[in-house]
């Protein structure tokens, strides 16, 4: 959680509101609170697509305002970490699951669905994994791989198989422990196990920086043409979507992207969107915000393949993006669970407008 300026804002709106000796306060527009506010979710079906959010089991146990806005919103949820190989298996052969169960209960209490999140991650594998041969990490992989996605079968529309595994700034893939040790076959690898362990589960390649066209997204086209080609069963592929209002992919080559990406026969999902803005002048940012989650949930709709967005969170009161960007308000909800303009501007999208 990071220090906000909750103060600061309070103070400018008392300072506001005193004007001129005298003067009435000048009505400061009051966002809605969220569960005051029609269903993003209601919108998202009438549109054909999914809508959902990254949540974290501890704030749905911790805060009954979260987890009622998580379920009235979204119609899938994603664990924000709690499905990922660190934090279910801290210790080779002692597996965690309770956190992940209670995304999944959650999910299943309230009609919705849910996208595992991330069996192969460079960022979140359990540190142990270092210490293993090659054919002991082939093991812990395929182990891995099997209990968790049979753990979860028919309880889990989709999986992130494979997060990331394109590299920043150099062509191919990202050197990982994975690639070193098993060399680059191990994500067809990680897709033919998962598919073993469910048979009707939606495969998916998940990673960021390739959203519009460019080089990095043209490695992950050819990546995962490459899957499809050699009959790896892949099916989609997500587009993280972590973007910066200052400056972010055009929609029109986002649209080309996922464009080419489905004429492979995959279906496309925005998969983590966030939407940075603390680079922008304070004036204008929330508008600019929202104009960036309208374009692109826009863009969703205007293409068949693309089937679902989630967002990374939806209250600025949790991000990821405090820790790793620094201050900022990235998401659909204020601290206070209100909705800011980017949540108009995801349902304007939805509702074509
Ligand atoms: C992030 C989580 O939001 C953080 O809470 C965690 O500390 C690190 O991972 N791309 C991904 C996500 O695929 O799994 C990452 O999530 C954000 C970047």
């Amino acid at each position: 959680m990071r220090p906000r300026r909750r103060h600061g804002l309070a103070l400018l709106v008392l300072l506001a509101g005193c004007g001129e000796a005298g003067s009435p306060a000048a009505p400061s527009p009051t966002p809605t609170p969220a569960l005051d506010l029609e269903p993003l979710r209601a919108a998202a079906r009438a549109s054909g697509r999914r809508v959902g959010a990254a949540v974290q089991a501890g704030l749905l146990r911790a805060g009954p305002d979260y987890a009622a806005v998580a379920a009235r919103h979204f119609d899938h949820v994603t664990a924000e970490f709690e499905m990922k190989w660190g934090p279910i298996e801290r210790q080779p052969g002692q597996r965690s699951y309770e956190a992940a169960d209670e995304i999944v209960a959650f999910a299943e209490a309230h009609g919705m669905g849910v996208k595992g999140h991330a069996l192969v991650w460079h960022g979140d594998s359990p540190a142990w994994l270092e210490g293993l041969s090659i054919p002991e990490l082939r093991i812990a992989l395929e182990d891995h791989i099997r209990t968790t996605v049979g753990r979860y079968r028919g309880r889990v529309f989709a999986w992130d198989v494979v997060n990331e595994a394109i590299a920043d700034g150099r062509p191919g893939l990202r050197d990982t422990l994975f690639l070193r040790r098993l060399g680059p076959g191990y994500v067809a690898e990680a897709f033919r196990l998962a598919r073993e362990a469910d048979p009707d589960v939606l495969l998916v390649y998940n990673d960021y920086g390739g959203e519009g066209l460019g080089r990095k997204s043209d490695d992950v086209y050819d990546l995962v043409r490459g899957l499809v080609e050699e009959g790896a069963p892949i099916g989609g592929v997500g587009l993280q979507m972590h973007l910066d209002a200052a400056g972010y992919p055009s929609a029109a080559d986002i649209a080309s992207n996922m464009r080419r990406l489905a004429a492979l026969g995959l279906l496309v999902n925005v998969s983590e969107m966030d939407v940075r803005v603390a680079r922008l002048p304070a004036e204008g940012r929330l508008e600019a915000q929202r104009r960036v989650y309208h374009d692109v949930v826009a863009v969703c709709l205007a293409e068949p393949g693309c089937h679902a967005v989630t967002f990374w969170g939806f209250t600025d009161r949790h991000s990821w993006i405090d820790s790793f960007f620094g201050p900022d308000d990235p998401l659909l909800f204020d601290e206070s669970l209100r909705a800011k303009p980017a949540f108009f501007g995801v349902r304007d999208a939805l509702e074509g407008r």
